[in-house]
C-alpha cells in the first residue's frame, strides 16, 4: 500500500498566519503540522509516500524530509498548481500509484489512539474504506451512515438534518482503481473535484466501507485559529503528562522496524542538539 499526503490548499482561514508559510508548515505545538499526518501513514506501516503540495510551499516540504531515507521512507513529491479539490490527488498521483492501493490523508488532520484500528481497515480493504468519527456538530462535515457490519447505508455533505453523527474525518484507504475514477469525475458547483463524488462511486457499486474510529480514538483538524490552538494545547498535555511524544517521526520508524537500531543512533546523532534530539536518544532506554 502506498501513502499520499495532500498538503496544498489555500489556507486562507489561518491568515495573516499563512501569508509566509503554508497552514501544514504551522507548529502543533513542537513540531510542524505536517508530522502529524505522516506519523499516521508511517503508523499504517506505510513507507513509499508522495507529498502534495503548492508551487510555493513544495520546497519547505523538500528542504524537511528531502527523500525520507533518513526515515526509512521513500518520498517523492509533486506540485497541485491550484487547489482545485481534495479528489484530485488521485490524478496528480496516477503515476506513483499506478495501480497500488493507497491510503491518502490531508495534511491538516491530526489522529491520535491506537492505530492498529486504521492498519486493520487499511489491510481489509476491498474497493474503498472511511472512517467514521462521532461528533456532536456532524453538520459541519461529510456524514456516513453504515451498519454494524461497516456497510455504508448513506453520504451527506453538510446535511442540515444528519441521519448520524459520524464525521468523516481526511483519511481515505482506496483500490488501485481510484485514479482511473477521478479522471472522470466533473468539477463541482464550487469548482472543486470533490472527495464525496470519487467516494461515491464505490458507494453506488457496494464496494465501500465505513470502519468506525471508536471513544478511545482522538481525531483533530486543525484549519482555523481556534483549532489549531486546541490542537497544541492537546498535544502538549500529553506529551508532558506522559512524558512521550506524539508523532515523532524518528521513533515510529524505528518501532514500525523501517530500519536497524544502529542505523537509529547514526540518524539521531545528526539533529541539532535539541530536547527533541534528547527524546529521540531516550526512547532507545
Ligand atoms: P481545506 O481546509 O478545505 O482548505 P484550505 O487548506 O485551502 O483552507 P481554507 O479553507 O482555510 O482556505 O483543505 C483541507 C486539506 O486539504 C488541507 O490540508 C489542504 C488540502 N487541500 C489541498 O491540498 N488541495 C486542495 O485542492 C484542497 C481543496 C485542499
Amino acid at each position: 500500500m502506498k501513502g499520499i499526503v495532500l498538503a496544498g490548499g489555500s489556507g486562507t482561514r489561518l491568515y495573516p498566519m499563512t501569508s509566509t508559510h503554508s497552514k501544514q508548515l504551522q507548529p502543533v505545538y513542537d513540531k510542524p503540522m505536517i508530522y502529524y499526518p505522516m506519523a499516521t501513514l508511517m503508523q499504517a506501516g506505510i513507507q513509499d509516500i508522495l507529498l502534495i503540495s503548492t508551487p510555493e510551499d513544495i520546497g519547505n516540504f523538500v528542504r524537511i524530509f528531502e527523500d525520507g531515507s533518513r526515515l526509512g521512507l521513500n518520498i517523492s513529491y509533486k506540485v497541485q498548481k491550484k487547489p482545485e479539490g481534495i479528489a484530485q490527488a488521485y490524478t496528480l498521483g496516477k503515476d506513483f500509484l499506478d495501480t497500488n492501493d493507497s491510503m491518502m490523508i490531508l495534511g491538516d488532520n491530526i489522529f491520535h489512539g491506537d492505530h492498529s484500528i486504521i492498519r486493520h481497515a487499511a489491510e481489509d480493504n476491498g474497493g474503498a474504506t472511511i472512517f467514521g468519527y462521532k461528533v456532536r456538530d456532524p453538520q459541519r462535515y461529510g456524514v456516513v451512515e453504515f451498519d454494524e457490519h461497516g456497510k455504508v447505508l448513506s453520504l451527506e455533505e453538510k446535511p442540515s438534518k444528519p441521519k448520524s453523527n459520524h464525521a468523516i474525518p481526511g483519511l481515505y484507504v482506496m483500490d488501485g482503481e481510484a485514479p482511473c475514477r477521478a479522471v472522470h469525475l466533473e468539477p463541482s458547483k464550487r469548482g472543486e473535484y470533490e472527495i464525496v463524488d470519487l467516494i461515491k462511486t464505490y458507494f453506488e457499486e457496494d464496494q465501500l466501507t465505513a470502519a468506525p474510529l471508536g471513544r478511545g480514538f482522538v481525531w483533530l483538524d486543525a484549519g482555523t485559529p481556534s483549532s489549531l490552538n486546541d490542537a497544541s494545547s492537546f498535544i502538549r498535555t500529553i506529551e508532558e503528562r506522559a512524558g512521550i511524544k506524539i508523532a515523532c517521526l524518528e521513533e515510529i520508524a524505528l518501532r514500525e522496524g523501517f530500519f536497524d537500531g544502529d542505523s537509529y543512533v547514526r540518524m539521531v546523532e545528526e539533529l541539532p542538539d535539541s530536547p527533541y534530539r534528547d527524546y529521540c536518544f531516550s526512547v532507545l532506554e
